[in-house]
């Protein structure tokens, strides 16, 4: 039965309450994927005094990763420190002197208390991974994935009982250092303790938890992407310009970007991706007309108009 929460109680409170019997402190995090999401976990980690160790496949990504991190960092330590360049550039070392660098996934996850998973969304390599890590990561130490789409539970589907019970989603969103949000995903196998310490390691990086099933989409994507595909099927319709259903949303409804510059930052062949994936098989989802394929969608993703990342999406940049 839904029983209501007070509109007054601060938001962290009015999260799903948890217990204090959560596990002893988180402090040593692995990171496995050095792309935007992987280093932004990895430097909201760090400048929580965090101790991290970044993996990726070759020193070339590690090495972009990292230059993620930098950039992000000079952001904020300029806000922090402005007219100080000396008290700017300590600031970044500081935090990037917590963050180790990796491409061997086993030795770097060997001491590890928390591994969250960020690589490419392809559930067998996530599944083969994950198996592999389960050799070499401590019994205690919680495993997590920052899929945005993909089943936390059958990423687990190759671990034993006992990692199962371990394992959960941990999903972040972008750009990492300025979203407040981690969706904390728990399967039917995750122990409540291991959900309690997610959510507690959530809070001690200053971000804020909301705890969900895994379902597919949780609780953001499950309302965004509906929400993009509607826009762009009003652009098919030619209801309105793109320009001006941005407009509209951020004016009439105040959101930060509207849904084309949205689906622009986050990638068309992503948001295909995850439409896709769910239109075809997704739980419960299978056959909605909300994520049937978009002649529009689909032919910018052909042209290579995947949005800010590669120059041109609805917008070109
Ligand atoms: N690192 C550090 N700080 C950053 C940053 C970064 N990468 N990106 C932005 N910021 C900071 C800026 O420094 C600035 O800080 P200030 O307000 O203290 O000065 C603040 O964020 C605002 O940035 P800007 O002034 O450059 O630009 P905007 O005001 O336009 O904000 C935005 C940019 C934060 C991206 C804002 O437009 C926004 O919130 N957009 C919506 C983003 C969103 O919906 N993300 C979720 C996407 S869905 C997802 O990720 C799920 C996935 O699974 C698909």
């Amino acid at each position: 039965m839904y029983s209501a929460i007070s509109k007054s109680a601060p938001l962290l409170a009015r999260g799903p309450s948890f217990s204090t019997t959560a596990m002893a402190s988180i402090s040593r995090i692995t990171v496995i994927g050095g792309g935007q999401m992987g280093s932004g976990i990895a430097q909201v980690a760090a400048t929580h005094k965090h101790e991290v160790t970044l993996v990726d496949v070759s020193q070339e990504a590690l090495d972009r990763g990292k230059a993620y991190m930098a950039k992000s960092l000079k952001r904020v330590a300029k806000k922090k420190h402005a007219e100080d360049e000396a008290a700017q550039s300590q600031f970044v070392a500081e935090i990037m002197s917590r963050v180790s660098l990796s491409t061997k996934p086993q030795e770097a996850v060997s001491r590890a208390d928390l591994v969250i998973e960020a690589i490419v969304e392809n559930l067998k390599v996530k599944q083969d991974l994950f198996a592999q890590l389960s050799k070499a990561a401590p019994q205690q130490a919680i495993l997590a994935s920052n899929t945005s789409s993909l089943p936390i539970g059958k990423i687990a589907e190759l671990l034993d009982s006992q990692r199962k019970q371990r394992f959960i989603g941990l999903h972040f969103f972008n750009p990492v250092p300025q979203m407040k949000l981690v969706e904390v995903v728990r399967t039917k196998e995750a122990d409540q303790e291991v959900v309690d310490s997610a959510v507690a390691w959530v809070k001690a990086i200053g971000k804020a938890p909301a705890v969900c099933k895994d379902t597919p989409g949780f609780i953001v994507n499950r309302l965004l992407l509906p929400y993009m595909m509607e826009a762009i099927r009003l652009l098919e319709r030619d209801v309105a310009s793109a320009q001006d259903i941005d407009t509209a949303m951020k004016l009439g409804a105040g959101y930060p970007m509207g849904p084309f510059e949205l689906c622009d930052y986050v990638g068309l062949d992503t948001i295909k991706f995850i439409v896709d994936g769910w239109h075809k098989d997704g739980e419960g989802l299978k056959g909605n007309p909300l994520f049937a394929s978009s002649t529009k969608l689909d032919e910018l993703v052909k042209q290579g108009r995947l949005g800010v990342k590669s120059g041109k999406g609805f917008y070109d940049y």
